[in-house]
């Protein structure tokens, strides 16, 4: 099979594409690209001044200004979840894509407004609701895909069933971004399966960046400044790279129902299709996670 670079990314002529945390690191290189290649993205942020100085930066590679948008997305709150769907779907009659990319690591305890662990909030109940919220116009549109960004790390990955959101047992910051990172993927295959199963054409797909320089670990100082200053020059591959699995997951045509995509080399290289760890492929765990799920989204009136 051969790896992508961002050289075989085919033309998007005519689409429109979502993706979140689009002002930095991998979400600015997929926007980048994307916008390139002839799509009309949105760029879900939740710092809105970030975003518009992101918004120049991607103009400035040569995309026309009517091709790049900046709306406002906070994961970490369902209110504004529903508030960015409801716009999105007022203004778009079609959604081509949407990447479910942006993502924080590692960091303390801390809750997010709805009262669910950070990390387990941010990057798999916020992405799940926002996924569910715009099915409705995915599903409108011919050839549609969902892709959602995980990580190496959901093999170290465990579901806490009976406590996702570590309120009886103690709160690890690294046990809250695997299990976050693990369920990205089941939630990839699960709703991959309940698409099928609804004779929906959209396609649910996933992608992981082996390890790229960008942002993610901010939130730990500490950690930035010890171990990634030296992984980040030995290791690590550019945010450029780092998108491309990304971005095949989006537009490779041979892509299938439930596809993974990661670098050749685990954590670098070019792109090619991965097979997800042992647990991540459990059908049964992947089912009761999006039970679990919606019924944590249940208050936020998230619905299928
Ligand atoms: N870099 C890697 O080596 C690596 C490895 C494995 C997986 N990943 C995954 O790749 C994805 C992108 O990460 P990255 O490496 O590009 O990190 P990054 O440079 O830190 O970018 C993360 C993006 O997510 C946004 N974000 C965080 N919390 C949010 C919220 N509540 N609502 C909306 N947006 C929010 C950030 O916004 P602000 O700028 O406002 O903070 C930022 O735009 C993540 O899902 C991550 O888990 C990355």
């Amino acid at each position: 099979m051969t790896g992508w670079t961002e050289q075989d990314v085919p033309a998007v002529e005519g689409k429109v594409a979502i993706v979140t945390g689009a002002n930095v690191g991998l979400g600015f290189e997929t926007t980048r690209v994307l916008a390139k290649r002839g799509a009309t993205v949105v760029m879900a942020c939740r710092n809105q001044q970030k975003a518009n100085a992101a918004r120049d930066l991607v103009l400035s590679h040569g995309v026309a200004p009517e091709r790049v948008r900046v709306s406002a997305l906070d994961l970490a709150d369902q209110g504004s979840i529903e508030a960015f769907a409801d716009e999105i779907k007022a203004e778009y009659d079609s959604l081509d894509l949407l990447i479910n990319n942006a993502g924080l690591m590692g960091l303390a305890e801390s809750k997010t407004a709805d009262g669910f662990d950070t990390q387990f909030g941010v990057n798999h109940l916020g992405h799940m609701a926002l996924t569910l919220r715009l099915l409705p116009v995915l599903n409108e549109t011919a050839g549609a895909r969902v892709v959602t960004v995980t990580s190496f790390g959901h093999r170290p990955g465990r579901i806490r069933l009976d406590d996702p959101n570590f309120e009886q047992g103690r709160h690890g910051r690294w046990r809250a971004y695997f299990q976050s990172k693990l369920a990205n993927i089941l939630f990839t295959a699960e709703l991959g399966r309940r698409l099928d199963a609804a004779g929906a054409g959209t396609l649910s797909t996933a992608a992981h960046p082996g390890y790229s320089r960008t942002e993610l670990g901010k939130d730990d100082p500490g950690l930035r400044a010890t171990l990634f200053s030296f992984s980040d020059r030995i290791v690590a591959q550019s945010a450029a790279a780092g998108a491309v699995p990304t971005l095949r997951a989006a537009t490779d045509p041979d892509a299938v129902q439930g596809a993974l995509y990661g670098p050749r080399m685990m954590a670098f290289g070019t792109a090619v299709p991965e097979t997800p760890s042992r647990t991540a492929r459990d059908a049964e765990l992947a089912a009761k996670l999006w039970d679990l799920s919606m019924d944590l989204l249940a208050p936020a009136k998230v619905s299928w």
